[in-house]
C-alpha cells in the first residue's frame, strides 16, 4: 500500500489536488485558491518539543522535509498578556492580547513569511513579489532581504503609514505604488505574476504564508493551556483568519485538543463585505471604495473570502463591524491603560469586544496584528511638548498628583 504523501496542494473549490503550486497559487482546473493538507504523522506526547528558530519548532507541522534550511529570523513565540484593565471595564474576567507586534518586522506577517520565503528559496525564485497595505511589503522585504533573493512591493500610492514604507525600503525592496488601493494594486500583481514567469507571487493566496501563520493557533493553546472561547481578530484580505482556524483544526485532527474557539473577524465599517454577507445574507460583493482609518485593513475584495466565511460558520463564530471613532478610542486605551501600542487595524478586535458582549467568564484572545510604532500618525494634534523653564516649572504645571 503506498504511504499518503507528507503534504498535498488540494483546491478549496473543486478538491483537485495539484503538484505544485501556479505563479499566482491558483487552482488549475477551477481558479480556487489552494490550501495544504498535512498528512504528516504527528506525535502528539512531543509536538511542542521540537527545536529550531522561531515557528520552526514545529516544522513536523509544516510542508517540508525534516532537513529544510529554514530562513528565519525567529518570528513568532510573541507575547499572551493579559489586560486585565482593559477587561474589566468590559466585565470580561479572561482578556489577553497576542502581542504580534513582536515579531521581528513588528506584524503577524512574520510567521507566514519565513515559510513562504523558505519555500521560494527552494524552488529557486528569482523574485519575490507582493501587494501591500504596507506590512505584507514590510516583512517580504526583510525576508527576502535574509533569503538574498530580490523583492518588489507594490502598494496604494496614497495612505500606507511611513514606517511600514520606510522598513520596506531600508531592507531593499523595489517599491511600486498604484493611483488606487489595496485592490487595485493586488489585482496588479496577479496580472504581473500571471504573464511573467520570473515573479512568485507571496500574499497570503499563497498557501505556504497560511502555513506559517497557522503557528499562531499552536501558540495560542501552549501558552493559555488551553483552547481560548473566542479567537477575535481583525480582518482585511482574510488570510489571517483563515490561518488561525486551520491551526486549531489541525490541533483538533491530530488531538492535541478536543475542542476548538469561535473565530470572531472584525472588519471596519467602511470595509466590511464579510460582516455584510453574514449580516444580510446576501451573497459576497467587494466594496469598490473601501475608507477607513486602519490603512492595514483598508480592503473591499478580501481574496480568501470564502475560506474566512467558512472559519466564522464552521467556528459558529461571528463578524463584527466598528467604526474609526471606536477603534481610535481602543487604541487610545490600550496603550495609555495596558502600556500597548498597537496600530488601528489590531485595535479593531478590542473595539468590538465593547459591542459583542461575551460571556463574562470566556477566555477571550485577541490578536493584536501590529506595532504601533509604525504608524504614529495618528495620535492627534494634543500631544504638544510642553516648555520646561527649569524644574520648578515642571512641578507646578503638573500641579497635585491623585
Ligand atoms: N492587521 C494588520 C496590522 C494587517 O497589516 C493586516 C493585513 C490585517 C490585520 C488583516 O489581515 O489580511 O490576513 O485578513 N495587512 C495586509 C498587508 C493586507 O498588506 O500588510 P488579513
Amino acid at each position: 500500500m503506498s504511504r499518503p504523501k507528507d503534504w498535498e496542494l488540494v483546491c478549496i473549490g473543486c478538491g483537485t489536488a495539484a503538484e505544485t503550486e501556479l505563479p499566482d497559487s491558483t487552482c488549475r482546473r477551477c481558479g480556487d485558491l489552494l490550501e495544504i493538507r498535512v498528512n504528516k504523522e504527528i506525535d502528539r506526547g512531543s509536538f511542542f518539543d521540537g527545536e529550531g528558530p522561531g515557528i520552526w519548532r514545529f516544522k513536523r507541522a509544516l510542508p517540508f522535509p525534516p532537513d529544510v534550511e529554514p530562513v528565519s529570523l525567529e518570528e513568532g513565540g510573541t507575547p499572551l498578556v493579559r489586560t486585565d484593565r482593559f477587561a474589566t471595564r468590559l466585565g470580561l474576567h479572561n482578556l489577553y492580547a497576542k502581542n504580534d507586534g513582536q515579531n521581528p518586522t513588528g506584524s503577524f506577517k512574520d510567521r507566514g513569511m519565513s515559510v513562504a520565503v523558505t519555500r521560494a528559496k527552494t524552488l529557486g525564485a528569482k523574485a519575490l513579489i507582493c501587494a501591500s497595505t504596507g506590512n505584507t511589503a514590510a516583512s517580504l522585504a526583510a525576508y527576502a532581504a535574509r533569503a538574498g533573493i530580490d523583492a518588489v512591493v507594490v502598494v496604494p500610492r496614497a495612505g500606507v503609514a511611513s514606517g511600514k514604507l520606510g522598513q520596506a525600503f531600508a531592507y531593499g525592496a523595489r517599491v511600486f505604488g498604484v493611483e488606487g488601493n489595496f485592490d487595485q494594486a493586488l489585482a496588479t500583481v496577479f496580472d504581473l505574476v500571471r504573464k511573467d514567469g520570473r515573479f512568485y507571487l507571496m500574499n497570503s493566496v499563497n498557501p505556504f504564508r497560511i502555513e506559517g501563520q497557522k503557528i499562531t493557533a499552536y501558540e495560542i493553546f501552549e501558552q493559555l493551556a488551553r483552547v481560548p472561547d473566542y479567537v477575535v481578530l481583525p480582518v482585511g484580505n482574510a488570510g489571517n483568519i483563515s490561518a488561525i482556524w486551520k491551526g486549531f483544526k489541525e490541533l483538533r485532527k491530530w488531538r492535541i485538543v478536543d475542542s476548538l474557539p469561535k473565530m470572531i473577524g472584525v472588519q471596519a465599517e467602511g470595509a466590511s463585505p464579510l460582516a455584510a454577507v453574514i449580516s444580510s445574507g446576501e451573497p459576497f460583493r467587494p466594496v469598490k471604495e473601501p475608507r477607513t482609518v486602519a490603512s492595514a485593513i483598508r480592503i473591499g475584495n478580501p481574496v480568501s473570502w470564502k475560506k474566512a466565511l467558512s472559519a466564522i460558520a464552521e467556528s459558529g463564530g461571528r463578524a463584527a463591524v466598528v467604526s474609526d471613532e471606536e477603534i481610535m478610542e481602543a487604541k487610545r486605551r490600550l496603550s495609555q491603560e495596558e502600556g500597548l501600542l498597537v496600530e488601528a487595524a489590531s485595535a479593531a478586535p478590542f473595539a468590538a469586544l465593547i459591542k459583542l458582549n461575551l460571556p463574562r467568564e470566556a477566555a477571550v484572545v485577541c490578536i493584536a496584528t501590529g506595532n504601533g510604532l509604525k504608524d504614529l500618525s495618528d495620535h492627534g494634534g494634543d500631544h504638544e511638548i510642553e516648555s520646561a523653564v527649569d524644574s520648578d516649572s515642571i512641578a507646578s504645571s503638573i500641579g497635585s498628583l491623585p
